[in-house]
């Protein structure tokens, strides 16, 4: 059996308002070498986002993708959606520095985006820096990023 590079698998989801946006991201991805697993949804009739959220963020916990992108009018209901499931870290970005520091810092998992904020182009540019930035937290002198994550999990255990 050929092993999979699960850095290149990139899993998706979004709802009606996120559609087209989510069809440019996905060329895109295609484009720079990525194999994608498109959750849906699969047009631009009126749907609801959790039922998108949720299989995207089951993809990124179980290992079966590298990182989940998530496309709702806003990205407000995706994200709430998807940091509801342990391990996921979520982070809404309709900028650059948002997304480089998103991964920087809190080693965000999941990009939701707002197919109704921003443009293509915006969001191509912030799924770029979202891909391509590793967590600080490996580096020495920036352990911090780790213990704070840690108190994350922590927080996650007491919850269940
Ligand atoms: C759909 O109209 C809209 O509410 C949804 O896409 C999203 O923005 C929710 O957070």
């Amino acid at each position: 059996m050929q092993h999979r590079d699960v850095s290149k698998i990139i899993t998706l989801g979004s709802d009606h308002a996120g559609f087209h946006l989510k069809r440019q991201i996905i060329k895109y991805l295609e484009n720079q070498g990525y194999e994608v697993i498109d959750r849906g949804t699969l047009s631009d009739e009126p749907c609801d986002y959790p039922d998108f959220a949720e299989p995207v963020a089951r993809d990124v916990i179980s290992g079966n993708a590298r990182f989940g992108i998530l496309i709702c009018g806003t990205g407000i209901g995706m994200s709430i959606v998807a940091n509801k499931f342990p391990g996921i870290r979520a982070a809404l970005c309709s900028n650059e520095f948002s997304a480089r520091y998103a991964r920087q810092h809190n080693d965000a998992n999941v990009l939701t985006l707002g197919g109704r904020v921003i443009g293509t182009d915006l969001a191509l540019s912030i799924l770029h820096v979202f891909l391509n930035t590793d967590f600080a937290g490996v580096k020495p002198g920036e352990e911090r990023h780790v213990r704070r994550i840690e108190k994350i999990s922590k927080i996650e255990s007491a919850l269940k």
